[in-house]
């Protein structure tokens, strides 16, 4: 296993890694380490890189399949791949700077990418620093009368919000074409890898929160910003030359700031990692007890079948609802045991609700997958 350092930058989000040349061949001992380490600290700073544009692109993949971007025009000069950021573009004779309130990347995608991560090539000799905000901790620190309003409640991305604080930069005929419809996501997801809530918020690109009207939407999501930005979930990076960069989507929104001198150069490579359908309780198996029977059945029923055997694969077809009554059976036993204590602890009473979902689930026939309260 490589020699290196991972070093907490602040309490709650970003990690230094030290010690590792990306440009060589990595081990899947410190691969899987330092992706562990990118669920557990939200922001990674990879010092002391020397990347020519395919190298970033080899080095990125350590940590997932790249996911295309938007602007399909916008890219370094002979790698359609590799994105960047630059202070250098202008519409309508503004000058564009790239993120600079806080945002969620490509959340108007029905899988928005998992993560984004910059590579330094020239930067403004003061200034131009990137903020993350961590949305687990902002969502933690709710009072428990938000939390249970937000819960449920779904919202509209779509790829420029007509209540977008800002203009994004140009995009050509062709990519427009090619952007996929509004994205509808909650606003309240689960990491899938650390497990832990966060707020899933972009005003940039949010439209709408479906069964509210517009107004109150705003109203809601501004209050949300205003509590998700605070200083005290803040992790401010201030670039230097060698600087990989990588954060999660998942658990922090970002902004750039147009805080320097813009006769300097300011330009970064820029890729993004796919993500996942993001879930308010997402399926999962290793930390769900009747997911995980769920998932031993289906593939007992697979390896029956591939054997030849009819009975179990007859099984597997009336899997769905079966499997959807049997957990909402489970979760009821439990339900109708905490009922009186529900009425005095509002964590029980969510549960309770829970089940009673799940059990409504089942008699409609959704797969109970889209309907699992995880155990963390
Ligand atoms: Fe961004």
């Amino acid at each position: 296993m490589t020699s290196f350092t991972i070093t907490p930058l602040t309490d709650h989000t970003g990690a230094e890694v030290a010690g590792i040349d990306f440009t060589k061949p990595v081990d899947g001992e410190t691969g899987a380490t330092l992706n562990r380490a990118f669920a557990e600290h939200h922001v990674l700073v990879m010092r002391d890189q020397h990347f020519a544009p395919e190298q970033f692109k080899d080095a990125v993949q350590l940590f997932g399949e790249l996911q295309p971007h938007d602007k399909k025009e916008h890219h370094v000069p002979g790698h359609p791949d590799v994105s960047y950021v630059s202070n250098d573009e202008f519409v309508n004779g503004r000058r564009i700077i790239p993120g600079e309130t806080f945002h969620t990347d490509h959340s108007n995608h029905p899988r928005p990418p998992k993560a984004t991560t910059l590579f330094a090539v020239d930067l403004p000799s003061h200034g131009g620093d990137t903020q993350y905000v961590n949305v687990h901790d902002a969502y933690d620190d709710l009072p428990e009368g938000t939390k249970q309003k937000i819960d449920g409640l779904k919202a509209v991305h779509a790829y420029l919000s007509k209540y977008s604080p800002r203009p994004l930069g140009h995009l050509s005929e062709e990519s427009r074409r090619n952007l996929p419809p509004p994205g509808v996501h909650p606003l309240v997801r689960t990491h899938p890898e650390n497990g832990r809530k966060a707020l899933f918020l972009n005003p940039v690109r949010m439209e709408a929160i479906i069964g509210m009207d517009d107004a109150d939407a705003l109203k809601l999501i501004g209050e949300l910003m205003a509590h998700a930005t605070q200083k005290k979930y803040e992790y401010r990076h201030q670039w230097r030359y060698g600087d990989w960069v990588m954060w999660d989507n998942r658990s922090v929104m970002h902004q750039a700031n147009p805080d320097y001198d813009m006769s300097e150069r300011r330009f970064l490579y820029r890729l993004m990692l796919k993500g996942e359908v993001p879930r308010e309780h997402p399926h999962h198996p290793r930390r769900h007890r009747h997911c995980r029977h769920r998932l031993y059945r289906r593939q007992r029923a697979s390896q029956s079948a591939m054997a030849g055997d009819g009975t179990a694969a007859r099984g597997a077809a009336s899997a769905g609802r079966g499997a959807a009554a049997a957990a909402a059976d489970r979760h009821l036993d439990g339900a109708g045991a905490r009922g009186h204590r529900a009425q005095r602890d509002p964590r029980r009473a969510r549960r309770a609700g829970a089940a009673q979902s799940v059990r409504q689930a089942a008699k409609s026939g959704v797969a109970a997958s889209d309907q699992c309260r995880p155990q963390f």
